[in-house]
């Protein structure tokens, strides 16, 4: 059994010092005040936080290589850093697929913006979901991405962490359905699968079996059809770039 089956889903709340101090900062509101905390041996272990729920035991070998790790809200003071992990976990061409539609301009949804921090307050993980309609003035959905860790801290569990976090707190928000562009075998094991997808479409070019989808209430999907749309809020142009447009 390894790291990613010792994760506290949404009971470990406001208990990542980094996470108080960072929340007066977000000026944008996307903010959540849960927080999964896994791992609790290796680098930082003294600051490591305690979950207060464990899961089975860690592989030792596994545990201490992998640093203590929470999920927590993303902020302002996170931009940077998490542009270059997806540079460096992604590459270059991540700014053109047709998710990119999606979210360009636009805000993540309220709540939905999740980072995974080393216990020296690195970023070493993100996961980010959008509000978009499923077809014109279709239900409201979610989709989900770009996710990715740090190069370095693969398969430690960190992304099945941040995908059981950001899965949790959409259904608490009530959110009724998650969309993403990615691997099946990947995420499968989180409940997505193309079987609820066969009559959207992204905007773009995109593999039609790499669109998956999880129902967080049943049959939400039931009859869905067409272009997945934006939907979410505009990032706010500043007063600058509104004078000189
Ligand atoms: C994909 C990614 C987010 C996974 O995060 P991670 O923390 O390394 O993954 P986890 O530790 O949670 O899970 C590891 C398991 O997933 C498997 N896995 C990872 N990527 C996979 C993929 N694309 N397809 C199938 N399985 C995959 C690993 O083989 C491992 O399997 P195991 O549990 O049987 O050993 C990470 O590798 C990453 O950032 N990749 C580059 C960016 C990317 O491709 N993002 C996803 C876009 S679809």
């Amino acid at each position: 059994m390894d790291i990613a089956n010792f994760i506290v889903d949404g009971a470990a709340r406001g208990i990542s010092p980094l996470e108080g101090e960072m929340a007066t900062k977000w000026p944008e509101g996307v903010l959540s005040d849960a927080s999964t905390s896994f791992g609790q041996s290796g680098v930082g272990a003294s600051r490591a936080i305690t979950p207060s729920v464990a899961f089975g035991d860690i592989s030792p070998s596994r545990a201490e290589s992998t640093r203590a790790v929470a999920i927590v809200a993303e902020t302002a003071a996170d931009i940077a850093a998490r542009e270059a992990l997806l540079d460096d976990a992604m590459g270059p061409k991540r700014k053109t697929k047709s998710s990119e539609k999606l979210r360009r301009g636009r805000r993540p949804s309220e709540g939905l913006a999740f980072v995974a921090r080393d216990a020296s307050g690195n970023v070493v993980g993100t996961v980010r979901l959008w509000d978009v309609r499923l077809g014109e003035g279709g239900a409201a959905a979610l989709l989900l991405g770009p996710l990715a860790v740090d190069p370095s801290l693969k398969d430690a569990g960190i992304g099945s962490a941040l995908m059981r976090h950001a899965i949790a707190e959409a259904a608490r928000l009530g959110h009724a359905a998650i969309l993403l562009v990615g691997d099946a075998p990947y995420y499968g094991r989180f409940g997505f699968s193309a079987a609820r997808t066969g009559s959207l479409a992204m905007p773009g070019p995109y593999e039609r079996h790499r669109l998956l989808a999880l129902e967080l209430v049943d049959g939400a999907l039931d009859g869905v059809q067409g272009t997945l749309r934006a939907s979410g809020h505009r990032l706010s142009v500043p007063a600058e770039a509104r004078r000189a447009g």
